[in-house]
């Protein structure tokens, strides 16, 4: 790990965390160099939480990533350059159900310390352990929008991963 990213302080992050999340999008990956998945995101939060820096993933049920993420107590978060969009296209449309995502061309898998899995290709990535989830309730919406975005009623999980280092690519 250390060949490729070095380790930085989650307040030496320079982009702005809005554009990263929401406009560059990020792979939530689970699992092991065994078998793990990732997809695509773009809903999410960074912040401070019971005096931890953490990540909170939205991620509804029928994802197959959801299924490594239940399992695994670590997970990763990765950010990648406009080269990748394609591959980020990729994993935010296909499931892993359906493609081997461990083989997609143009992406190198590397375990981190805590045995979970990034990418060389990602420029940054937040190596997270779950230390909370919960199921978004429709009971407590104040959202009147909410048939449009759950007319399946397929609420997202959503993890807390406290964020325990942060990999800045020496390479990307
Ligand atoms: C730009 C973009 C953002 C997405 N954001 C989310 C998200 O925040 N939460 C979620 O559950 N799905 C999100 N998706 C959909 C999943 O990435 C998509 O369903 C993916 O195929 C799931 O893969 P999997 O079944 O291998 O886990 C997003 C898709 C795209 C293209």
């Amino acid at each position: 790990m250390e060949e490729f990213f070095e380790k930085i302080k989650v307040e030496d992050i320079s982009d702005n965390v809005f554009s990263l999340i929401g406009k560059d999008w990020m792979l939530i990956t689970a699992g092991n160099s065994e078998a793990y998945n990732m997809m695509t995101a773009s809903w999410g939060t960074a912040g401070v939480l019971w005096r931890k820096p953490v990540i909170i993933t939205f991620v509804r049920p029928q994802r197959y990533t959801y299924q490594f993420l239940e399992k695994h107590p670590y997970f990763s978060v990765s950010f990648f350059r406009e080269e990748h969009r394609e591959i980020l296209n990729l994993c935010g449309t296909t499931s892993g159900r359906d493609l081997n995502k461990m083989q997609i061309a143009g992406l190198s898998a590397i375990e981190t310390p805590n045995q979970t899995i990034t990418f060389k290709e990602a420029k940054l990535t937040l190596e997270c352990r779950k230390i909370y989830f919960d199921d978004i309730d429709p009971a407590f919406f104040q959202l009147f929008d909410l048939e449009k975005i759950y007319s399946n009623k397929d609420y997202h999980r959503f993890y807390i991963g406290e964020i325990i280092y942060a990999w800045k690519s020496k390479i990307n």
